[in-house]
């Protein structure tokens, strides 16, 4: 089971609270199914309320951290899931493909038990439009190595839709790119937790340091100041919806 998440998942539940905009539009993509697998569910963020959901995640440390009454969750891997064929009308995924130790597997495990749509929440490893790949351009290697090209979906999961999930200014779910006109958040250790990119990447002081400085001089200001004003800002997140 994902050791990895059970380090690192502490606190996870405070840093991770779902944004009710994106919960709008990953709950739009489930259409009118009523019974919903989340995979990798993590501590239960954009499971809908309204439906049936069963919860299935790998990590003791992210189950005990799902609010009392939340869904029913099951220990297990996206790669073997425990349920038969076509059990529920929709599966969802939400950033987590990332960690599963075989994508492709994964991704017919979901087909396999969906009658209907199979949505997930991921990014795309060739966008290329966030400032933070300056301060720490091995950001861009760790999403290439671990985030699958948006094609790979396609070839797993036949035809798929690919919608674009802007990122509000004032997220409320602190993914690594959700604080995009909230550059400071980046100084604090307690926030880069509850991104597992930060915890893989390697020499992240020297990064650290610079937007420390930039921010003291302005020049982060002034290198972004079309984000200042902006609201929402595709950062490279998207929704890959399989019918
Ligand atoms: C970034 S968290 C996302 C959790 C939740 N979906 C959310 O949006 O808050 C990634 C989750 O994937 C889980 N995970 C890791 N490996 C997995 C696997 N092979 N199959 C299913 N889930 C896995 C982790 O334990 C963790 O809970």
């Amino acid at each position: 089971m994902s050791a990895l998440y059970d380090t690192i998942g502490v606190d996870y539940a405070n840093l991770r609270r779902p944004d009710l905009r994106i919960a709008a539009q990953l709950h739009a993509a489930l259409g009118d199914a009523q019974s919903v697998l989340n995979v990798g569910a993590g501590a239960g963020s954009y499971e809908p309320i309204d439906r049936d959901v069963t919860a299935l995640e790998p990590s003791a440390e992210m189950i005990a951290q799902r609010p009392s009454g939340s869904a029913p969750a099951v220990q297990g891997s996206a790669e073997d899931l425990p349920f038969a064929d076509k059990s529920f009308d929709a599966a969802m995924a939400v950033l987590t493909i990332h960690h599963w130790s075989d994508q492709a597997k994964g991704l017919a495990e979901m087909r396999r038990v969906a009658r209907g749509p199979v949505v997930l929440l991921t990014f795309d490893p060739a966008f290329r439009g966030a400032w933070q790949m300056e301060y720490w351009p091995q950001l861009v290697t760790l999403d290439e190595d671990q985030m699958p090209p948006l094609d790979f979906y396609e070839r797993h999961l036949g035809p798929v839709d690919i919608e674009t999930v802007p990122v509000p200014h004032d997220c409320s779910d602190g993914f690594l790119y959700a604080y995009w006109r909230r550059p400071e958040a980046y100084l604090d250790p307690r926030i880069r937790k509850g991104s597992s990119s930060f915890w893989k990447l390697v020499g992240v002081e020297a990064g650290l340091e610079q937007l420390a400085a930039d921010l003291r001089s302005g020049d982060w200001a002034r290198e972004n100041a079309a984000l200042l004003d902006a609201e929402v800002r595709d950062m490279g997140y998207r929704l890959v919806i399989a019918r």
